[in-house]
């Protein structure tokens, strides 16, 4: 496996302009790349950074030599929740990535797992529809999923405290390929 070696996301590292901007080409190339294929112009980018600050997120950023290759992002409540049919007061996952020449071999599964030996918050909610996350916090955690209800009003939405499962038909193809 790559040497990867993972530090803290702070708000001091986030004032950094080095440091930000290699976290925002980060964030750019994962969610542009496979599986969401999302547009991300740099200003929306530089958006969710500052929401971010905003609301002292904390988390890990893994480095490869000098560069960002990765990075957990997680708030202490979940924010733009207006219309959510779920009302979660704890720690909140917001964001977690490899960039996509990294992704399947094994960084994000260290992350988490260093995350939460380095972060003992008690129970987080996530949610995802990519089930190679769901399998990755499946790994470290006993992942339980919210109510039946929820799941069949909202089907492409998953509310987990530490994951599973029920993935959109079209993630699936995507990873069957
Ligand atoms: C989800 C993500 C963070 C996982 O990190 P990763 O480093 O790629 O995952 P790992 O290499 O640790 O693999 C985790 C597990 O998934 C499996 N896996 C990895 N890539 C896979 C793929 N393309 N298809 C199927 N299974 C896969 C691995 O075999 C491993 O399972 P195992 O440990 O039981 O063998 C990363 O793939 C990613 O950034 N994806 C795009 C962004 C994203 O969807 N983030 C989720 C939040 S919305």
């Amino acid at each position: 496996m790559s040497e990867v070696k993972f530090i803290k996301l702070t708000r001091k590292l986030l004032s950094k302009r080095d440091a930000r901007d290699k976290i925002k080409m980060a964030y750019k190339k994962v969610f542009e790349g496979p599986p969401w294929f999302e547009k991300w112009p740099l200003e929306l980018v530089e958006r969710e950074i500052k929401s971010w600050e905003d609301n002292c997120a904390y988390g890990l950023i893994g480095m490869n030599c000098t560069k960002i290759i990765s990075f957990i992002v997680c708030l202490d409540r979940e924010i733009n929740v207006e219309r959510d049919p779920i009302s979660w007061k704890g720690p909140y996952i917001q964001e977690v990535g490899v960039v996509p020449e990294f992704q399947s071999k094994g960084i994000g599964s260290d992350m988490v797992r260093k995350f939460l030996s380095e972060y003992k918050r008690g129970e987080y909610m996530f949610r995802t529809i990519n089930p190679v996350m769901i399998r990755v916090f499946g790994k470290f955690a006993d992942v339980r999923k919210v109510g039946r209800d929820i799941l069949d009003e909202y089907p492409d939405r998953f509310y987990y405290s530490l994951a599973y499962q029920h993935v959109s038909a079209e993630m699936y193809k995507y990873y069957e390929r």
